[in-house]
């Protein structure tokens, strides 16, 4: 067996397991009474939002349906291009449905806009964005967070299904990346 992966100090999580219980009991329940009776269906951007969603629908205690999307961004020369791209896309229509996203982090904000131009194209009944995660500081689009978890500084942070090299997605909190020590 491989020896456990890295253990943070608890002074040094940004944000703790009981925190994020606490924010998506909230967030669960306002999505409860906003759609009530709607069946909505909860679209997760994979692979980040996969920790958040799965906590997230078992905070929701209404009729909804779940679906799942991902995208890439295409890395221009050593800059981010800003340019996305579909890597696999929903299992079903969304036409008529009421639509709710569900997002990891929204930094420049440019993945997010790109998804919502997409999926208003094939005609749900409404489409709100729901975050996690919010780094303001670094917006470029203009992007309305809906149903929103925290704030957070300009800081790189992985944990709860955010990674940095693939790595640290199972971690059940949220911290910076430069306290988490590198393999
Ligand atoms: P945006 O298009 O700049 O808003 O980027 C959003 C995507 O970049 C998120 O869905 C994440 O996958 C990734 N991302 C942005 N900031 C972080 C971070 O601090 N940690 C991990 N992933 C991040
Ligand atoms: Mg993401």
């Amino acid at each position: 067996m491989a020896e456990p992966g890295p253990s943070v100090p608890p002074g040094r999580i940004l944000i703790s397991e009981d925190e994020l219980r606490a924010r998506v009991a909230e967030i669960g329940a306002a999505i409860a009474r906003d759609y009530a009776q709607e069946n909505p269906v909860l679209v997760g951007v994979l692979k980040g939002a996969l920790v958040f969603m799965a906590d997230l629908v078992r905070a929701t205690p209404i009729a909804l349906t779940m679906d799942f999307i991902a995208l890439s961004s295409y890395a221009g020369g050593t800059r981010p291009s800003g340019v996305v791209k579909l890597a696999a896309d929903l299992s079903m229509p969304i036409e008529d449905r009421h639509v709710v996203i569900v997002e990891d982090i929204i930094d420049t904000g440019r993945t997010v806009s790109y998804l919502k131009r997409n999926l208003e194209t094939r005609h749900p009944r409404s489409v709100r964005l729901c975050s996690l995660l919010d780094k303001i500081e670094r917006r470029e689009a203009d992007v309305d967070i809906d149903y929103l978890g925290f704030t957070i500084p300009n800081l790189f942070v992985v944990g709860y299904g955010l990674d940095h090299a693939g790595l640290y997605r199972n971690l059940p909190y949220i911290t910076a990346l430069d306290t988490v020590p590198l393999p």
